[in-house]
């Protein structure tokens, strides 16, 4: 079969690789990729966003089943585009997609739902967005409506620093319509945790728990970014949680969406904390985590695209999904300066030698004029190790993280240690 993985980051590389393993995939490509996915998927210069040419693309060069993972082509479309094209696609339609895609829609519905999370005021005008911010004060959480390449999430610890989030988004339109309306939050407190979950529909197949590291420094300090490196499974879900989530918020959600006209098929991210009032969402994506994926698919034993065919067929109950019983460890290693301005083009050394031990997924990477992989993005790679436990994953993956360097390289030295461990 001949399969088109749609995006170019670590999650995709890490799908690409899943993907490869399956001995029904006669050939891989992937739009528009980066070096490493080069060594995997033939790559295609085709930006993730653009859905007319990824539909021609695919059409005129017979692709029989595309993954689109990233969350701005599954809001603009691009399922629905393939589909209607007669081709088979993974991931949710434009309908179901607007959860990520709007925080006040997703908001709406767990109100309407009853699925527990934080309690929040939708505004639509700067000055009572202000107002509210003033009346509740800090800390205090701040989201823009829409996509905003991660950044559109501000955790306020003063009333000033709120003030500032908002006048950004609504007034000075830092991530254009995307904050003309924001979502402003009280803040939870908790361990954090992702649950990544197949869904097809009318099923919820939940994935071995993980954590993201958000924060770009060490201790859980300095800015947000897309994260900065995983574990799976997270020490925090025990099976207890568990059942609570699978009762009170994931098969709530795929009901909710269900009963709205809007199933969803795809992979369901549920970002969830864990309050001493019990586990509440803080944030839906419609899609793989990115680092989550590389740490979780790290671990699948079952043929990923078997699995991806049941989710858009209906048939989720009918396969049994096999994980290892292990422990996996995705570390970022990321530009200096990121989430902020960065430079690009710096030669990486070490691949080799850390893919020895660990799994080296490419997230920023190109090939230079003499052949070179050079840094190329904000994350860059994602080394990821598993281990009998997660103290052996994460050893593993910083033992082979050190092989690696490029000039201006960023690791945060904490990932798997922050949070509370039983
Ligand atoms: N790791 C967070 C995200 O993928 O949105």
């Amino acid at each position: 079969m001949k399969v088109l993985v749609v995006g170019g980051g670590g999650r995709e590389h890490a799908i690409c690789q899943a993907l490869a393993r399956s001995p029904r995939v006669t050939r891989l490509f992937c739009a528009p990729g980066n070096a490493g996915i080069a060594q995997t998927a033939e790559c295609v210069p085709i930006p993730a966003t653009d859905v007319e040419a990824m539909v021609r693309w695919a059409k005129e060069h017979g692709v029989e089943f595309v993954m689109v993972a990233p969350d701005d082509p599954l809001a603009l479309g691009m399922v629905d585009a393939l589909e209607a094209a007669g081709i088979p696609a993974f991931g949710p339609r434009k309908n179901a997609a607007i959860i990520e895609a709007s925080k006040i829609f997703s908001k709406n519905l767990m109100e309407k739902y009853h699925i527990p999370t934080a309690r929040c005021k939708i505004c639509t005008e700067e000055a009572e967005a202000l107002a509210y911010v003033r009346s509740r004060g800090a800390p205090i959480v701040v989201k823009a409506d829409g996509l905003a390449l991660g950044k559109g999430v501000v955790v306020a610890q003063t009333v000033e620093e709120a003030e500032a989030a908002v006048r950004d988004m609504m007034g000075g339109k830092k991530f254009g319509e995307a904050g003309a309306r924001v979502v402003i939050e009280a803040c939870m407190t908790g361990p954090e945790v992702t649950v990544l979950a197949f869904c097809d529909g009318a099923h919820v197949v939940p994935m071995p728990s993980s954590q993201d590291h958000k924060r770009a420094f060490d201790g859980d300090q300095g800015p947000n970014t897309g994260g900065m490196g995983a574990i799976s499974p997270s020490p925090n879900y025990t099976p207890e949680v568990a059942k609570r989530c699978m009762e009170e918020i994931f098969l709530p959600t795929a009901a909710a969406l269900k009963a709205e006209g809007r199933p969803f098929q795809g992979v369901l991210y549920f970002g969830l904390m864990l309050t001493p009032d019990g586990p509440k969402v803080v944030e839906y994506n419609a899609r793989f985590g990115d680092p989550e994926c590389q740490a979780v698919l790290s671990l699948l034993e079952t043929d990923l695209l078997e699995i991806l065919e049941a989710c858009r067929a209906g048939t989720l109950d009918k396969l049994e999904i096999r994980w290892k019983k292990a422990a996996a460890c995705c570390l970022v290693l990321a530009s200096g300066g990121y989430p902020a301005s960065y430079e690009k083009g710096f030669p990486i050394s070490g691949l080799e030698e850390a893919g020895r031990t660990a799994v080296v997924f490419h997230a920023g990477t190109a090939r230079n004029s003499a052949g070179q992989i050079v840094t190329n993005g904000g994350r860059v790679l994602g080394v990821t190790a598993v281990g009998a436990d997660l103290d052996q994953a994460i050893d593993g993956a910083y033992g082979a993280a050190r092989c690696i360097s490029f000039s201006g390289m960023h690791v945060r030295t904490d990932i798997g240690r922050t949070g509370k461990r039983p």
